[in-house]
């Protein structure tokens, strides 16, 4: 069945957890699809996991379609996140709501994700007149990393937690209807939860979020290049796929693939009367 907004509300009411992943390719997709995967999380991370840069601030808006694009024709049941790239929305509200309004018509998402509390809640509101469904993003916002200083654990003094719980109030207030929050004490993500009527999906966040979104790669042991604590290894894809690769190039060397099977055929006759 298709997952909606009202879908994601109804299961945070009902205390139904949301299996959220980030995704950024059709076959892929069309996996956690059949998986029954709630929603799927098209996300900047694509920038380090499918493009190898050292953080999301080089991402376009050009980058988020093309891979948005891609999910949504894989991913039919699953409601479809779409990050809104650095610089895409925090320039201006004019920015935001066209930006978001590609996402949408060229990307085939079906809600928009953007970093930051009050100081993006012109945008929320903006880009929820258009009709355009927003997800919030708090805690440790990865486009703020030169700003915030290093990939860590936030809001654990009194005037953080406070500001992450006013900055989850007035993005609700601003129409979003939805929240991730990264890398939050669960005890403070908890609280925040049970504060605001719209969903919360944790990473590194604990247990007390309406739901949870790890990005793939690291739940499938496939990217190594840097594991925070909070990704559990779900498989270890990334072996398997390097066995696969080794086993590949062994048989190409020892002659045993392509065999028979692999190969097509042409009539002894049409190769003998050739010169
Ligand atoms: O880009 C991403 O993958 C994200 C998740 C970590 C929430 O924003
Ligand atoms: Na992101």
């Amino acid at each position: 069945m298709k997952t909606t907004v009202t879908t994601l509300q109804n299961m945070k009411a009902e205390n139904k957890k949301i299996a959220m992943l980030t995704c950024y390719d059709y076959s892929t997709a069309k996996l956690m699809d059949e998986a029954g995967v709630d929603t799927i999380l098209v996300g900047d991370s694509l920038g380090n996991t499918m493009l190898g840069y050292e953080d999301t601030i080089s991402v376009t808006v050009e980058d988020m379609i093309h891979h948005c694009a891609a999910v949504a024709r894989g991913a039919k049941n699953p409601l479809i996140v779409c990050d809104m790239p650095f610089m895409s929305y925090q320039s201006s509200v004019y920015d935001a709501v066209v930006n978001a309004g590609r996402l949408m018509k060229e990307g085939r998402a079906q809600m928009v994700k953007l970093e930051g509390g009050k100081e993006v809640c012109p945008q929320i509101e903006a880009i929820v007149k258009a009709s355009i469904p927003v997800c919030a993003h708090l805690g440790l916002t990865p486009q703020s990393i030169n700003a915030l200083g290093g990939y860590k654990v936030q809001g654990k003094t009194e005037d953080a937690a406070q500001k992450l719980i006013d900055d989850a109030r007035a993005v609700e207030a601003a129409g979003a209807s939805m929240l991730v929050l990264e890398c939050v004490p669960e005890k403070l993500a908890t609280k925040i939860t049970e504060e605001l009527s719209i969903p919360t999906i944790g990473i590194g966040a604990g247990a007390g979020c309406s739901g949870q979104v790890l990005v793939y790669q690291d739940m499938l042991g496939m990217f190594t290049d840097y594991v925070p604590k909070f990704v559990k290894n779900f498989a270890n894809v990334g072996e398997v796929m390097k066995n696969a690769f080794r086993q590949y190039k062994e048989e190409i060397n020892n002659q045993t693939f392509p065999a028979a099977e692999h190969s097509y055929k042409i009539d002894d006759e049409v190769i003998g009367k050739l010169y």
